[in-house]
Order: structure tokens, then sequence, then C-alpha cells
């Protein structure tokens, strides 16, 4: 099942305009909720927009791209550098059924809390979790019919395309200044169905046994 859906899945701009429904929205938010992470701590929060004056915004930050105001649905995919604090991270350990000493000794450790080495280290780390939950959002639209396409040109703390916009979509999502929007996910059932067109590298290019 998995491998039928990363051989068709295709990035789709193109929709049809039905809507989809909560149940399968929820589905595909729930693949992202259920990604692997870092010692388990789930650095993410996923906005679902359905609002209009919000996918327009969140166009126009991303250089107009139209797929993004024109989705059925964005899911837009936020990195929380909060989730690295004591409290935040300790809670998912406690989860675990860790004890205070254990807990304290993962949160304070920079093998195993980025966070410890700093502001930037802890936004890649988390933007390498958020990355997982939107692959296997991306994998879980496809097994459900549902088109996606994935948006990282988007003005944020990553691109800094244009700060004012990047302003504002923080204000409208409600984001703090440890929130950062990494992706958008525009989803929306496809408008005329074409097959995947796989334009990658050459395995022998990308693939290597034992050493490069
Ligand atoms: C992290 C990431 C960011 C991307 N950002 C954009 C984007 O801003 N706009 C866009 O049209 N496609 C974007 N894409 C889609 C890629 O262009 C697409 O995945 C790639 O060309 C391969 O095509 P495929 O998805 O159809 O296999 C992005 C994909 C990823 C994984």
């Amino acid at each position: 099942m998995v491998m039928n859906a990363i051989l068709n899945r295709k990035s789709v701009r193109k929709y049809s305009g039905k809507t989809i429904s909560d149940d399968i929205l929820n589905k595909i938010l729930e693949a992202g909720r259920l990604a692997p992470s870092w010692v388990n701590v789930q650095p993410w929060k996923f906005i679902a927009v359905r609002n209009q004056e919000t996918k327009d915004l969140l166009s126009l930050a991303s250089g107009g791209q139209n797929q993004v105001k024109t989705a059925d649905v964005l899911i837009c995919c936020v990195a929380d550098l909060d989730s690295w604090s004591k409290t935040r991270f300790g809670k998912v350990l406690e989860q675990k059924g860790l004890d205070e000493a254990a807990r304290e000794n993962i949160v304070s450790s920079p093998l195993l809390n980025p966070s410890t080495l700093g502001e930037q280290t802890a936004l890649l780390r988390s933007v390498e979790q958020v990355t997982y939950a939107v692959a296997y959002m991306t994998l879980a639209s496809e097994e459900l019919g549902i088109g996606c396409c994935v948006v990282g040109a988007t003005s944020n703390e990553l691109t800094h395309l244009d700060d004012t916009y990047a302003a504002q979509i923080k204000s409208r999502l409600n984001l703090n200044n440890k929130q950062v929007l990494v992706d958008i996910l525009a989803l929306g059932y496809e408008d005329s169905a074409l097959p995947a067109k796989k334009l990658r590298k050459d395995p022998s290019e990308v693939i290597f046994r034992e050493s490069l």
C-alpha cells in the first residue's frame, strides 16, 4: 500500500473544486500527528485552513502560487520550537514513563535535546521533524484520493521572501515568535487525473553501497 502511494503520488496543482470531507481531512491530519519524531518530541502544529481570505494571503506570501488560493484546504505545517522546552519535552518523556532524573538527563543533553545547542539548531531539527509529518500527510492524501502539493516557497523565517507578509501570516494564524510556518500543504481533488511522471535522478547518481 505504501509503495503504491509512493509510486503514484505526484504534486497536484489544479483542483476540481469538489469539497474534501472533514472525515478525509481528519485522516490526513492524523497521518501527520502519528509521524515519528526525535525522542517523540512532536514539535509541530497543523492548521487546516478553509477560509478564502487566509488562502489568498498565503498565496500572495508564496509569490502568488495559484494552487495555494485554489486548493480546497490548506494545511499549514508549523514548527513549534518551544516543544523542546523543559516543561513540554518533559511532559512527552513523562508519558513514556521516565522518572524525573531520566527526564532531566534527556532535556539537558546536547545530544538528545538539540535546542540546548541554540535557536538555529532547534529550528533546523524542528524543520526536520515537520518534514516527516508532511511526507506522511502527502502519502495519506494519495491513498485517500486527494491531490496534494507541498509549498515550501513561502514568506517565513526560513526564506525571508517578504517580511511584511510573513508578519501578516503569523498574526492571521496566531503564531508566536517560536512558531514557524515551514510548509503549506495544498489539498484538493485533482482536476483531471494525470499519471505521475517520476522525473528523478538516475539510481546510479544517488544510490550507493558501502561508500560513495
Ligand atoms: C519541501 C518541498 C517544498 C516544495 N515547494 C514547492 C512550492 O513552493 N511550489 C510548488 O509548486 N511545488 C513545491 N514543491 C513540489 C516539488 O516541486 C515537487 O515535489 C517536485 O518537483 C517533484 O515532483 P512530484 O512531486 O510531482 O513528484 C515542494 C516540494 C517539497 C518536498
